[in-house]
C-alpha cells in the first residue's frame, strides 16, 4: 500500500533491502504531531484560497484530528511499511475519508512538508531547552547566594591559585548557561519562518497563501526563498551546535563535580539519589551522573559533526541524504532535555562541604599574590621584584611546613624588612578573596552584585 502511494513511476515492488534502507518511519514517526498539525494548517489554507472545497477541508481536519487521537492513544502504532511519517498519515487519512484525503497533498511536496515538520520540532524543543536552562540558572543562583562567603581555592592548571568563594564559582556556570540560553533564543528567532508552501523546490502554480499557514503554525512569516527552504538544514545544525556548547559547559561542571567529590577533595557530596554503588566494592559511592553527562557530550558532538558532514556536498535542492538529518537531532534533543533535568536536581541537592573547602584554602599559599601586590603598593617596588621576594617568603613557609597566611610578622620580616605589620591581615584568605573587588571579581560584595544582576535578567525573560 505504501509503495503504491509513494510512486506512480516505479512499477515493480521494491527490494526488501531497499525498503529497509529507505524507510524513515521507524524514527520520523516522532514527528507525527507536527506532521498532523502542519497538514491541518495546509488544508485550512487550501480551503481559504478556494483550492479545495470547504467540505473536503472539514473532512480532512476531522480525519487528521481523529488520527492524532488514535496515535496518542496507541490505537495506531505507526510500525507498518510506509516509507515515512508523511506517507503513513496520508494513507491512514485516505483510508478513513476517501477522496478528500487524496486532495491534501495539493500544492505541497514532502520536501516542504518534512522541512516544516522538522523545523516545528526543532523550534518547540528549542523553547523547551530554554525553559530548562532558566530553571538551572535559578538553581545555580540559589546555591551561589548561600555560598557567597564560602571560601574555595580558585585554580588554574588544577593547581591552587587564589582564594575565591564558591558562590562566585557557581555564578561562572550561571553565566555560561545564560549565554547558552541566549544562543538558543537567537536561533529560535532566526529560524521562526514557515517552510510550508515551498512545494518540491520552486513554489507552486496554485494560488496558495503562505502567510495563512505561517500564522496558523506560530511562525513570524513564510521563508523568503523556496529553493533554500527545502535544501538547507542549518536550523537543525544550530540546535545541534547550541546543544553541544551547552553540554560542553555541563561536561566541565561534571568534571569538577567528579573531582570535588573524591576523598582527596571532598568539597561536595552528591546526593545518594545521584550516585551509584559498585557491584563488588560495598563501600563505593560513584559519581555516575556527572560521568554520564560528561560522556554524553561526546555523543552530541558526534551528532553535530555527522550532520555537518551529511550536508556539506549536497547540490540544491532536496537529496535523500537529508533524511539522515533527524536521528542525531532527536538523540541530541533527548540527551539535552534529560541532562538539564538531571543537572538541576543534582546541583540543588548536592551538599557543599564548607569546612573542607575552607581547609583546602590553607594549602598552596593562595594569598601570595596579595603579598606581592602589597609590596608594590606599600614599598613602591616594581611588581617583578616583589614577585621574587614573595617567592622567598613561600620557600621560607614551605621549610617551616606552613602556609604563608600562617607566618608571623617576624617570620615575614626575616625574609624582607619592608614587610610591616599591616600585611598580616591581608594574607588571611578571606581578606584576600574580599580584596578582589574589581568589577566582576570574586569579593563577596561583587559576587552578590553578580547574583542580583543575574536575577534581574532572569525576571526579564
Ligand atoms: N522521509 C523523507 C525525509 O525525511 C521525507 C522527504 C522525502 N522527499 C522526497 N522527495 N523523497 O527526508
Amino acid at each position: 500500500m505504501a509503495k503504491k502511494m509513494a510512486s506512480a513511476r516505479i512499477s515493480t515492488a521494491s527490494s526488501q533491502l531497499l525498503t529497509e534502507l529507505n524507510n524513515s518511519l521507524p524514527f520520523d514517526k516522532a514527528l507525527y504531531a507536527e506532521d498532523i498539525e502542519g497538514s491541518r494548517a495546509h488544508a485550512f489554507m487550501l480551503g481559504e484560497q478556494g483550492i479545495i472545497s470547504k467540505e473536503d477541508v472539514a473532512a480532512i481536519d476531522a480525519g487528521l484530528a481523529q488520527i492524532k487521537e488514535d496515535i496518542d492513544a496507541g490505537k495506531i502504532t505507526l510500525d507498518g511499511d510506509d516509507e515515512d511519517i508523511h506517507m503513513a498519515i496520508e494513507r491512514h487519512l485516505t483510508e478513513r475519508i476517501g477522496d478528500a484525503g487524496k486532495r491534501l497533498h495539493t500544492a505541497r511536496s514532502r520536501n516542504d512538508q518534512v522541512a516544516l515538520d522538522f523545523r516545528m520540532y526543532v523550534q518547540r524543543n528549542t523553547l523547551l531547552i530554554g525553559e530548562l536552562l532558566l530553571e538551572n540558572i535559578k538553581t545555580f543562583i540559589d546555591v551561589a547566594e548561600k555560598n557567597a562567603e564560602t571560601l574555595l581555592p580558585g585554580m588554574t592548571h588544577l593547581q591552587h591559585a587564589q582564594p575565591i568563594n564558591f558562590g562566585y564559582h557557581m555564578m561562572a556556570y550561571a553565566s555560561m548557561f545564560k549565554r547558552d540560553y541566549e544562543r538558543f533564543m537567537s536561533s529560535y528567532e532566526r529560524n521562526n519562518f514557515s517552510p510550508i508552501g515551498c512545494a518540491a523546490l520552486a513554489g507552486t502554480p496554485h494560488p496558495i497563501n503562505r502567510k495563512i499557514t505561517a500564522e496558523k503554525l506560530g511562525f513570524d512569516a513564510p521563508t523568503l526563498n523556496c529553493l533554500d527552504t527545502v535544501s538547507d538544514r542549518d536550523f537543525a545544525l544550530e540546535i545541534l551546535f547550541n546543544i553541544s556548547t551547552m553540554m560542553m559547559h555541563m561536561s566541565r561542571l561534571s568534571e569538577e563535580l567528579i573531582i570535588w567529590s573524591t576523598s582527596e577533595f571532598g568539597f561536595v557530596t552528591l546526593s545518594d539519589r545521584h550516585a551509584t554503588g559498585s557491584s563488588i566494592m560495598p563501600q563505593k559511592k560513584n559519581p555516575d551522573i556527572p560521568e554520564l553527562l560528561r560522556g554524553k557530550t561526546g555523543r552530541v558532538n558526534g551528532n553535530l559533526i555527522s550532520l555537518l558532514t551529511v550536508m556539506k556536498g549536497l547540490s540544491l535542492a532536496y537529496n535523500k541524504d537529508m533524511q539522515e538529518d533527524k536521528e542525531g537531532v532527536f538523540d541530541s534533543v533527548r540527551t539535552a532535555v534529560l541532562s538539564l533535568q538531571v543537572m538541576n536536581e543534582m546541583i540543588a541537592e548536592m551538599r557543599v562541604n564548607v569546612e573542607k573547602m575552607d581547609k583546602a584554602c590553607m594549602i598552596g599559599h593562595l594569598s601570595a599574590t596579595d603579598l606581592a601586590d602589597y609590596l608594590v603598593r606599600k614599598a613602591g617596588l616594581p611588581f617583578r621584584d616583589a614577585y621574587h621576594i614573595v617567592g622567598n617568603v613561600v620557600n621560607f613557609a614551605e621549610e617551616k611546613g606552613l602556609d604563608i597566611s600562617e607566618l608571623t610578622l617576624e617570620d615575614l620580616q626575616s625574609v624582607d624588612t619592608r614587610i610591616a605589620e599591616d600585611v598580616v591581615a591581608l594574607l588571611d584568605n578571606r581578606a584576600s578573596m574580599n580584596a578582589r573587588k574589581s568589577e566582576g571579581g570574586t569579593a563577596t560584595e561583587r559576587t552578590l552584585e553578580q547574583i542580583e544582576s543575574m536575577k534581574g535578567w532572569l525576571e526579564a525573560q
